[in-house]
């Protein structure tokens, strides 16, 4: 005989792929009825049209189904009230709502930051985010880079958060990474055109009013130089450390250097240096060619007493996986740059902060 609270006990074991809690914790079971070897489930969706529905479906049922004995599992998929979502908000704000900019958290913020622009912060972030996320951490990615945003694109989460209630916006779920983008939020075509204190706002919600849930990590992409944006994310985060993303240039590593002050004006530590574009290896000669020339990274390091953590070649790879939401990382582990990547990662990952 199969009973209710063998079900519920299943259904406590579903996760909600966005808010990373229980379903039965997060209010979502609505019904449960059992009647014989049949088990019908109702189950409410925080937000209508959640892109994650078919994937909460597919959890109830298998859930349901390894119940010895159920012969049929049935699922109803239904959405909350704006009430039960507001319910839920204030049930997760003080818990979930991120704790990130405490004092005492205990989540690892790497911050992706470069001089200049254009040099692969956007690349690395997404990269060494997905690394992360392959070597079992729970991980996050903020895209800080509010008018030059592309973390959206190239982890393809374009869909809007959902907005539980006030104060409480869901991080879109790519692949159990949990990524925030203000492209998220206007059209890839639509400048964004605001001043500082508008900016300070948006970061400082991105922080403090997006449930990432535990996280090991958050990466941030940090927009290039040392404006408005950089400056409050270091005031925010103090014990954040920077990951500084270079070219081979000497120019490049330079203004990198700037940033590096910037960091240690607040006392965030740089944690190391990805020289970017760092060579392109020939497919026919298989010798590495120094495009860009070498040295600027090698010597910043140097001057700031950290490591160079890794050497990213040019790869024609990174910016097809750039547009279509792959990173190289994930769907190309074996190649040269997929594996600095990945060592990166793991230096990122021994580091004691
Ligand atoms: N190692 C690499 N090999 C080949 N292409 C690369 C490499 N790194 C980055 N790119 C490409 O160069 C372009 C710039 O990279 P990316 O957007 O990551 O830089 P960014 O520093 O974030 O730039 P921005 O300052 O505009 O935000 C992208 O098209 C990207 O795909
Ligand atoms: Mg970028």
């Amino acid at each position: 005989m199969i009973t209710r609270e063998q079900v519920m006990e299943r259904l406590a074991t579903v996760m909600d792929p966005e808010i990373h809690k229980p379903i039965t914790e997060l209010g979502m079971v609505e019904a449960v009825e059992v009647e014989g070897d049949k088990v019908r489930c109702a189950i409410k969706l925080t937000v209508a049209g959640c892109p994650l529905s078919s994937r909460i479906e597919d959890d109830v049922r298998a859930a349901v189904a390894a119940i010895p004995g159920v012969e049929e599992v049935s699922v109803r998929l239904d959405v909350m009230t704006p009430q039960e979502r507001e319910d839920l908000a204030n049930r997760l704000r003080p818990h979930h709502v991120s704790t990130i900019t405490k004092k005492d958290s205990t989540v690892r913020v790497l911050i992706c930051g470069s001089g200049k622009g254009g040099v692969g912060k956007s690349t690395v972030t997404v990269n060494v985010a997905a690394a992360l996320q392959s070597m079992g951490r729970s991980v996050g990615v903020l895209d800080a880079d509010v008018y030059g945003f592309s973390v959206s694109r190239m982890l393809a989460a374009r869909q809007q958060p959902a907005v539980l209630g006030d104060g409480v916006i869901v991080p879109v779920d790519v692949h159990d990474v949990r990524v925030i983008s203000m492209g998220m939020l206007v059209d890839e075509n639509t400048p964004v055109m605001w001043r500082g204190p508008m900016l300070h706002k948006l970061v400082d919600q991105f922080l403090n009013e997006v449930a990432w849930g535990e996280l090991d990590y958050l990466v941030i992409d940090a927009p290039p130089g040392t404006g408005d944006v950089a400056i409050s994310l270091s005031q925010e985060l103090p014990k954040a450390r920077v990951l500084l993303v270079t070219t081979p240039q000497e120019a490049a590593a330079r203004v990198a250097g700037r940033v590096a002050q910037m960091a240690g004006k607040v006392g965030q530590e740089v944690i190391g240096i990805v020289e970017n574009m760092a060579y392109f290896r020939c497919p026919n000669c298989g010798d590495a060619h120094e495009i860009f020339g070498r040295g600027g990274a090698q010597r910043l390091a140097r001057e700031l007493h950290v490591p160079l953590l890794g050497q990213v070649p040019i790869d024609p790879a990174l910016p097809v996986g750039g547009d279509m939401g792959e990173p190289v990382v994930w769907s190309h582990p074996e190649t040269e740059s997929a594996k600095v990547f990945l060592a990166i990662a793991q230096a990122v990952d021994k580091a004691t902060w």
